[in-house]
C-alpha cells in the first residue's frame, strides 16, 4: 500500500467565529422573514449532524488511517440534545428552512433517533405545512429501523451505496460490510413507504466505476432513483487527487451507450442533481423506467443557488460544506438566550454569507501529491462532523 502522511490537527478545536450577538429590539421583519445570504440566495435547507460515529470507513470520508481506534469521538455532553435540536430547527423554519436532513456520520448510530424524528415531524412551517424530513443512511441498520423511523415521521430516506460487487463495495466501506444487507435495507425502506428512495453512490475513478452500469441495470425500473456523485475534496483527510475524479459528464456518456437517456428539468431551485431520463423508443421519458441523477460539485459547481446549512454535531452552524469555522449556536442555547436573539442570530450570520468554495475551487493552485488539496487552503472540516 502507498503511503501517505495525513496531517493530523483536530478542526473541532479551532475556535468558532463569535456568533453577532444583538442586544436591541429586533424590527419584526427579520425574526420573521425568510432571510437571504449576500449573494441573494435563500436559506430552505438544513441538513443536521447527529453524530460524528459511524460504522463504516469509507475512503473519501473516514479513511481508516485517520479514523482508527485512537481517535476521539465528541463526548455525550457536547452533542446537542433532541430538544436543542428541535428548537433551533423549529427557529430555522422561521428563518425559511422547508427541508430537514438528518445525517452524520451514521445517523441511525444515534440512540432513540426516532424520538428525534417523532419531534421534527411536528413542526410546521408559518403555512401550516409539514416539513420535507428526510435521512441520509449507509444502509447497515435499516432492515431493523425502517418501520419505526416510517411510524416517527419520516417522510423518505436516501441510501448511500457505492457498487454492487461485494468485493468493490467493501473495498469502499473498509468494514469488509456485504452489499446484500444494504439492498435488504432498502427493500425494508420501500415496502413501509419511506419514498421516494433516492441511492448515492459515490465515484471514485479507478476503485468502483466499473459498477456504474450494473448499479444502473439494478435500479432502472426500481422506483429508487440512483444519484452518480463526483468524488470531491471536501475535509482534511481523504487524501483527495482530481484524477481520482470520474466526471458526471463521462458517466452519463457511458451510461448512454447502453440505456439511452434525455434531460430532464430540475424539480427544485438550488438542487444538487441534475435529472436524466431513461428513455422510451422514441426517445422520450419512459417514467416506468425511472430517472438517475449526477451531481457534478467538482466539474460543475453549483453554488449560484445553494440553500444548504449545516448543523454539526455539538452544534455549530456551518455556511458551506467546504468551510473552515463554524458559528457557535450551542452556547447561545446554553447561556439561555431568547428565541428571538437565537432567530436574529441565523438571520444575522446568514445574511454576511457569501461561501461558493466550488466554483472557486478552480481558482485554487492545483492539488499534487507534494501539495496535496488539504495544505493548499485553510483547514476544512471534515464531513462526518457536518454532514453531507
Ligand atoms: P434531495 O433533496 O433528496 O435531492 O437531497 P440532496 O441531493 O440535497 O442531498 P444529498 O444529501 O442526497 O446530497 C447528495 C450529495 O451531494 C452529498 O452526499 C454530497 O456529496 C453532495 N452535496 C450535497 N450538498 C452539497 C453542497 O451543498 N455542496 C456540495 N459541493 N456538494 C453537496
Ligand atoms: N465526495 C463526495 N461525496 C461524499 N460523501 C462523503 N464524502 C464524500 C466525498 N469525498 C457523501 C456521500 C455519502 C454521504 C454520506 O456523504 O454521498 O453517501
Ligand atoms: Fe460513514 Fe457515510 Fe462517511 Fe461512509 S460516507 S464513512 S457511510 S458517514
Ligand atoms: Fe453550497 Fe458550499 Fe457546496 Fe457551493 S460548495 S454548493 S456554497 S455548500
Amino acid at each position: 500500500m502507498s503511503e501517505r502522511v495525513i496531517p493530523l490537527i483536530d478542526q473541532r478545536h479551532l475556535a468558532p467565529k463569535s456568533v453577532p450577538v444583538l442586544t436591541t429590539a429586533l424590527p419584526k421583519l427579520q425574526v420573521l422573514g425568510q432571510v437571504q445570504d449576500r449573494l441573494n440566495r435563500p436559506l430552505r435547507d438544513l441538513r443536521i449532524s447527529v453524530t460524528d460515529r459511524c460504522n463504516f470507513r469509507c475512503s473519501y470520508c473516514m479513511p481508516k488511517e485517520v479514523f482508527d481506534s485512537n481517535y476521539t469521538y465528541l463526548p455525550q455532553t457536547a452533542l446537542l440534545s433532541f430538544e436543542e435540536i428541535t428548537r433551533l430547527a423549529r427557529l430555522f423554519v422561521v428563518q425559511g428552512v422547508r427541508k430537514i436532513r438528518l445525517t452524520g456520520g451514521e445517523p441511525l448510530l444515534r440512540k432513540n433517533i426516532e424520538v428525534l424524528i417523532e419531534q421534527l415531524a411536528q413542526l410546521r412551517t408559518p403555512d401550516g405545512v409539514p416539513l420535507d424530513l428526510t435521512l441520509t443512511t449507509n444502509g447497515s441498520l435499516l432492515k431493523r429501523k425502517a418501520q419505526a423511523l416510517k411510524d416517527a415521521g419520516l417522510q423518505r430516506i436516501t441510501v448511500s451505496l457505492d457498487g454492487l460487487d461485494d468485493a468493490v463495495f467493501k473495498r469502499m466501506n473498509d468494514v469488509d460490510f456485504p452489499v446484500a444487507d444494504v439492498l435488504e435495507g432498502l427493500e425494508a425502506a420501500q415496502a413501509v413507504g419511506l419514498g421516494p428512495i433516492k441511492v448515492n453512490m459515490v465515484v471514485k475513478r479507478g476503485t468502483n466505476d466499473d459498477q456504474i452500469l450494473p448499479m444502473a441495470r439494478h435500479f432502472l425500473g426500481s422506483g429508487m432513483v440512483l444519484r452518480f456523485i463526483e468524488y470531491m475534496d471536501v475535509g482534511a483527510t481523504n487524501g483527495w487527487r482530481m484524477d481520482e475524479v470520474l466526471p458526471s459528464a463521462e458517466v452519463v456518456q457511458h451510461l448512454q451507450t447502453q440505456l439511452p437517456l434525455v434531460p430532464l428539468e430540475a424539480s427544485a431551485a438550488g438542487e444538487t442533481a441534475q435529472r436524466w431520463g431513461y428513455a422510451n423508443a422514441q426517445g422520450q421519458h419512459d417514467h416506468a423506467l425511472g430517472e438517475i441523477g449526477v451531481i457534478s460539485s467538482v466539474t460543475q459547481a453549483f453554488c449560484g443557488d445553494c440553500n444548504r446549512a449545516r448543523l454539526s454535531t455539538e452544534g455549530q452552524l456551518y455556511l458551506c460544506l467546504f468551510a473552515s469555522q463554524g458559528h457557535d449556536l450551542r452556547s447561545l442555547l446554553r447561556t439561555g438566550a431568547s428565541d428571538e436573539l437565537i432567530q436574529a442570530s441565523i438571520s444575522g450570520i446568514w445574511a454576511q454569507r457569501d461561501d461558493r468554495y466550488s466554483q472557486l475551487r478552480s481558482q485554487l493552485p492545483p492539488a499534487t501529491s507534494e501539495n496535496p488539496a488539504a495544505t493548499t487552503a485553510p483547514r476544512r472540516v471534515e464531513m462526518s462532523y457536518i454532514g453531507g
